[in-house]
């Protein structure tokens, strides 16, 4: 039996993968625009970074993560997601020392979830997210929503809904923590044995069971914004104040309280609105938080950022029809008939590459009938055509493809003639 590629990977082949390229090079231009860097960091990681990170008791750890044994015997993890990493490199590369602050970074690249795959969830996905590093002000926190905000905008994604909340600093959350151990407790043994575990060790994390959602006590939870202290209800009236400011829509969501353990104050989720997109709508994902630079043994050091998947967006882009790049089109295939011609092409051929030219020509001695075919199948603008009779009176017919067009060029000013057509705009 031929070997087939594992459950929830996929390939991206060529006629797909231009679209991931335009939705890379828009995001990867926003970023310019608001001054963050790239940043690569390794796909695999120690797995304590992530047990430290993203948090002992969440999903991500107990049950997704890939997680082996090296040669070494070190325990090693594919990433789960980007912001432990790249909190960590920051750490260790000390960038909270440099000039610059905050650091403003973007990366982007493979992440791996054990899930169990459905559309738009995938055990290896590309993330694309930023982090601002170094930063308590809520104006960051505006401007890292109006970057992801810009990206979609940019990109045609319509019906884009951004949900926040605030999760309260450490003593809101405390108290919020208590709050919800004394809804649920009496109750806990009506819901899932993940829940029960839950309940002392991680009580937030109940609110996003997917098993217990439809119990009523859900409903009736506490909710964190009842419970945050000055400092908090302050922090999170000045991030929406900032929104309100930059005219960027959003709701408040008291229920938002995301799957990862760092956060801290603003959480926020993008989703999106409307049909044809599945059973799932969030698109985005990130917020602030404030001791994991510390648990992952640097300065104490506020952060915020958000990733997003490209294949979310992707299958938002598509079910709702927006236009998309297709296949990049050739600027000219160069047919030849006869030996002499034949080998002549080839040399055309590197002429007009090393010029900046996107061409190609047959490889598979093809007729003249079907190379011209080959060429309408690439979409060439121009065919360049080259029998032994013109290379012999020095001279190449260009036809203009789509008005079909053709004249004799002589063959010294072949490459010329091409440069100016193709890229003098004509
Ligand atoms: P997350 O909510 O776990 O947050 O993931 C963020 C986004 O990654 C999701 O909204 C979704 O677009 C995409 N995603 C997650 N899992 C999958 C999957 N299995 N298949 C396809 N796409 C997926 C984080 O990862 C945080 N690190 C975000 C962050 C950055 N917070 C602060 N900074």
């Amino acid at each position: 039996m031929s070997i087939q590629i594992p459950r929830g990977t996929q390939d991206i082949l060529p006629g797909e993968v231009e679209i991931w390229q335009h939705i890379e090079a828009t995001a990867k231009e926003v970023c310019r625009q608001y001054n963050y860097h790239e940043i690569r960091t390794p796909i695999f990681e120690h797995t304590d970074l992530f047990q430290r990170g993203v948090g002992d008791t969440t999903d991500i750890v107990q049950k997704e993560m890939y997680t082996f044994e090296d040669r070494g015997g070190r325990s090693i993890t594919l990433r789960p997601e980007g912001t432990a990493a790249v909190v960590r490199s920051y750490v260790e590369k000390k960038l909270y020392g440099q000039a610059n602050q905050p650091t403003k970074l973007f990366y982007q690249g493979p992440m791996f979830r054990y899930e169990r795959p459905q559309a738009g969830r995938m055990r290896q996905f590309v993330q694309f997210g930023v982090e601002a590093l170094g930063s308590a002000d809520p104006a960051i926190d505006a401007e890292v929503l109006a970057l992801v905000m810009s990206i979609y905008a940019k990109l045609g994604l319509k019906n884009v809904k951004l949900v926040i909340n605030s999760l309260g600093d450490k003593e809101s959350r405390q108290a919020h923590r208590q709050a919800l151990v004394d809804h649920f407790k009496p109750s806990i043994a009506e819901f899932c044995s993940d829940c029960q575990e839950r309940l002392e060790k991680n009580p937030l994390r109940i609110l996003d069971c997917k098993k217990d959602r439809e119990h009523p006590l859900m409903g009736t939870a506490p909710s964190i914004l009842d419970y945050l202290n000055e400092e908090s209800q302050s922090y999170f009236t000045q991030v929406k104040a900032y929104l309100d400011a930059l005219d960027i829509p959003y709701v408040v969501d008291p229920t938002l309280v995301r799957g990862l353990d760092y956060y801290y104050h603003t959480a926020f989720e993008v989703m999106i609105d409307g049909e044809g997109f599945g059973a799932i709508t969030t698109i985005c994902g990130g917020g602030r938080y404030t001791g994991l630079v510390e648990d992952i043994g640097g300065p104490s050091t506020p952060g915020i950022g958000f990733a997003f998947s490209i294949e979310r967006v992707i299958m938002a882009l598509k079910a709702q029809k927006v236009p998309l790049p297709v296949s990049t089109e050739l600027d000219c295939y160069v047919v030849s008939l006869g030996e002499k011609a034949k080998a002549k092409a080839v040399e055309l051929l590197y002429q007009l590459r090393a010029a900046g030219i996107s061409s190609d020509k047959d490889y598979l001695d093809k007729k003249m009938k079907a190379q011209l075919k080959a060429a309408d199948r690439l979409n060439a603008r121009y065919t360049a055509i080259l029998g032994d009779d013109e290379l012999e009176k020095g001279l190449i017919v260009v036809k203009q493809m789509e008005s079909g067009e053709q004249e004799e060029v002589e063959l010294e000013s072949f490459i010329q003639y091409m440069k100016q057509h193709t890229q003098g705009g004509n």
